[in-house]
C-alpha cells in the first residue's frame, strides 16, 4: 500500500532537473503536515491547487535525501519519469497575477483570459495589446512596479518582465507562499510551465517539451493542428450534451465505453465533422435506441507490436491498443509500447521467457477465450509479428474453435526490423536471391533443421532464438559446406537505442563474442549481405535519444 503511494508520489514528482530552493520551504512545511499518510494529504493538496509545490517538494526529496532515493527506488522498473505533470486547472473567475506589461506578458494574459481567469497585471506601463484589453475591461492594471502584497490571494503568478532579477524575486516570493509560478524563459525558476495549446474547446490538447525547447513544442502543435479537425470541438460539445442520457441508458461502464467508441469512430462523428449537426443528432438518437446494453461477446485483437521501436507500430495496432480493455502481453513487448495501450486497461503479463513461462501456452489460449467470453475486448500484444515464431496461430486456433471473434494485425518481424536498423538488406541481387527465417531453438542440445538446404549459396539465413544454439549453428553450417569466411551478424535488441551489432565470420564469431557475449533478444543473420553493413549502416543507436526509434526493450531469454 505504502509502496504504491510512494510510486504515485514519484509520478507527481517527475524527473525535473531543477533547483528551486525557494520552493523547498513549502515542501518542508508540507512534510510536517503530511505525517505518515503522504498520499491522502497529497490528494488534498492537489485539490487545493498545491500540486506544483508538492511536485517540487518531491523532486527535492528525490534529489536531496535518502527518503527521496527511496521514492526513486520504488519506481517500478520501466516507468520513465516525466519532467512535469500535465494538469488542466480551473481558473475561471479566480485571481491570477501577471507581472510585466510587454508583448510576452500580453500572450500569457490572453491565455489566462481565454480560460476565464480574473487577471491583474502589475507593470509601470502596458504594451499596445494589453492597453486594448484594459480598455475593453478585460483586466485590472496596477500601474507601478511589483510589490509583495500583489501576491495576496493569487491562485497563480506569471512573471514576464524583461528583468530576470525581478522575475526571480517574484518567483521566490510566490514560492515561499506556495503559489505556483511561471517565469517566462526561466524554466529553472518556474514551478509550472504553460504548454503550447491546440484549442478545440471543449477539447484542448496541450504540448510541452518541458524546458527543453519551446520551438519544438510549437512545431509539434502546428503538426497536431493539421490532424485534429476543428470539428473535434463540436464533437466534444455533442458528448457533453448526451453524457447524462448515455449514462442513464447504460448503467454498465463497459457498455458506455463501447457505445462512445462506436459513436466517436462512426457515422455520428463523421456528420459532426462535416458540419451536419442535425443529422448527427438524429444518428445519435438511433444509436441510443439500437445499442444493446448487454456486454455480450467480446473479441480478441492479436496484434504484432514490432521489434521494439514504437514508431514501427501500424496505425491499426495503435487504434486497437487504445480500444482494448484487457492487455495480455509477454516479455518481448517494449515498455514504451505497453504505455501506449489504454490507461485504464487491465494488464496481464504472461511471460514467455526462456525456461520461465509465467503461463503455459494452453493457459494463455484459454485465458484469451475466457476474457472475450466475459465481454472484454482483449488485446493480445506480441513482439514482432504474431505469425512469425509467435505462436499466434495456436492462440487464434482456440478462439476459432470456440466461436470467439478475433482479428490479426501483422507487426514488423525482428528479421525486417533488425536487418533494416543494422544496415543489412536481407536480399540483394548480387548476393542473396532468397531469405530463410528459421528457429535456432535447441531441442536436447541439437537444432533440428535441414542443414544441407540451409548451406546452399546465394541466400540469407535469419535465425530467431539462435543465441544459445550459436555454436551448433556455426558448426553445422561449416560442416555442411558453408565457407568459414561467410559473414555473420548478431543483432541485439534491434531497433532500440540499446541496439548492438556484432559482426564477424563463421570462423571467428564465437571467439570474438566470448569476452562480451550478446544478451537476448538477439537475432542471427548469416550471408554475404552482412558485409554490406560496412557502407549501409545508418542507425547510430548510441547517439540516439530514448524516444521513438531508440526505445529499449525488456531483456529476456
Ligand atoms: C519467440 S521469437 C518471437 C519473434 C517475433 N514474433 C517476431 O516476429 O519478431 C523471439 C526471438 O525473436 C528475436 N527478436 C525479437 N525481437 C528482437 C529484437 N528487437 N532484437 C533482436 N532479436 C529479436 C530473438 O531472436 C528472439 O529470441
Amino acid at each position: 500500500m505504502i509502496r504504491s503511494r510512494y510510486d504515485a508520489l514519484c509520478h507527481l514528482g517527475g524527473g525535473a532537473d531543477v533547483q528551486k530552493p525557494h520552493l523547498l520551504a513549502p515542501g518542508k512545511a508540507l512534510l510536517q503536515g503530511l505525517g505518515i499518510d503522504l498520499f491522502d494529504h497529497a490528494q488534498t493538496y492537489l485539490s487545493n491547487k498545491y500540486l506544483s509545490i508538492l511536485r517540487c517538494f518531491v523532486i527535492r526529496l528525490k534529489r536531496a535525501c535518502p527518503f527521496g532515493t527511496a521514492l526513486r527506488s520504488h519506481l517500478p522498473l520501466g516507468i520513465q519519469t516525466m519532467q512535469y505533470l500535465p494538469i488542466f486547472l480551473d481558473v475561471r473567475h479566480k485571481p491570477c497575477l501577471v507581472v510585466g506589461g510587454g508583448e510576452v506578458a500580453a500572450r500569457k494574459v490572453a491565455n489566462l483570459l481565454r480560460a476565464g481567469a480574473a487577471v491583474t497585471v502589475v507593470a509601470p506601463e502596458l504594451a499596445e495589446p494589453l492597453r486594448r484589453t484594459l480598455a475593453e475591461g478585460g483586466l485590472v492594471h496596477l500601474e507601478r512596479t511589483f510589490q509583495e502584497a500583489d501576491l495576496d490571494g493569487a491562485l497563480l503568478v506569471v512573471a514576464a518582465t524583461a528583468d530576470r532579477a525581478v522575475n526571480r524575486r517574484v518567483a521566490e516570493l510566490a514560492g515561499a507562499r506556495g503559489i505556483p509560478v511561471n517565469v517566462v524563459d526561466q524554466g529553472e525558476d518556474s514551478s509550472f510551465i504553460m504548454p503550447s495549446v491546440i484549442d478545440r474547446s471543449p477539447v484542448v490538447v496541450a504540448v510541452s517539451t518541458g524546458t527543453a525547447s519551446p520551438v519544438l513544442a510549437r512545431l509539434l502543435r502546428t503538426r497536431l493542428e493539421s490532424v485534429i479537425p476543428a470539428g473535434y470541438g463540436r464533437l466534444g460539445e455533442l458528448c457533453a450534451r448526451y453524457r447524462d442520457r448515455v449514462k442513464a441508458r447504460f448503467a454498465d461502464q463497459r457498455d458506455r465505453r463501447r457505445f462512445w467508441d462506436r459513436v466517436l469512430q462512426g457515422g455520428v462523428a463523421e456528420r459532426v465533422f462535416s458540419g451536419h449537426l442535425d443529422e448527427a443528432d438524429a444518428a445519435m438518437a438511433v444509436e441510443l435506441d439500437a445499442a444493446s446494453p448487454s456486454a455480450g461477446m467480446g473479441e480478441v485483437y492479436l496484434v504484432g507490436a514490432g521489434p521494439g521501436d514504437p514508431d514501427l507500430l501500424t496505425f491499426r495496432a495503435l487504434r486497437l491498443m487504445q480500444q482494448a480493455d484487457v492487455v495480455v502481453y509477454d516479455r518481448l513487448v517494449a515498455e514504451p509500447i505497453l504505455e501506449m495501450t489504454r490507461r485504464d486497461a487491465r494488464r496481464v503479463y504472461v511471460g514467455k521467457e526462456r525456461n520461465n513461462h509465467a503461463m503455459r501456452q494452453e493457459e494463455i489460449n484459454r485465458l484469451l477465450a475466457d476474457l472475450a467470453k466475459e465481454g472484454h475486448r482483449v488485446l493480445r500484444l506480441k513482439g514482432g509479428d504474431p505469425f512469425i515464431f509467435g505462436r499466434g496461430g495456436e492462440e487464434i486456433d482456440t478462439l476459432a474453435a470456440e466461436g470467439v471473434p478475433f482479428q490479426v494485425v501483422p507487426g514488423i518481424t525482428a528479421a525486417s526490423g533488425c536487418a533494416a536498423y543494422a544496415g543489412i538488406p536481407l536480399t540483394h541481387r548480387d548476393y542473396a536471391q532468397s531469405v530463410t527465417f528459421v528457429t535456432g531453438h535447441l531441442k536436447d542440445g541439437t537444432i533440428d533443421l535441414n542443414w544441407p538446404q540451409l548451406a546452399q549459396p546465394h541466400q540469407t539465413l535469419v535465425f530467431y532464438m539462435g543465441l544459445i544454439g550459436l555454436p551448433v549453428i556455426v558448426r553445422e553450417l561449416i560442416a555442411h559446406g558453408v565457407s568459414p569466411q561467410m559473414p555473420i551478424a548478431l543483432v541485439q535488441q534491434g531497433t532500440t537505442h540499446m541496439q548492438r551489432v556484432y559482426t564477424g565470420t563463421l570462423a571467428n564469431i564465437l571467439a570474438s563474442v566470448e569476452r562480451d557475449p550478446p544478451k537476448p533478444p538477439t537475432l542471427v543473420i548469416v550471408g554475404e549481405v552482412v558485409s554490406l553493413r560496412d557502407k549501409l549502416n545508418w542507425f547510430n543507436a548510441l547517439g540516439a535519444s530514448t524516444q521513438g526509434a531508440t526505445t529499449p526493450i525488456a531483456p529476456g531469454s
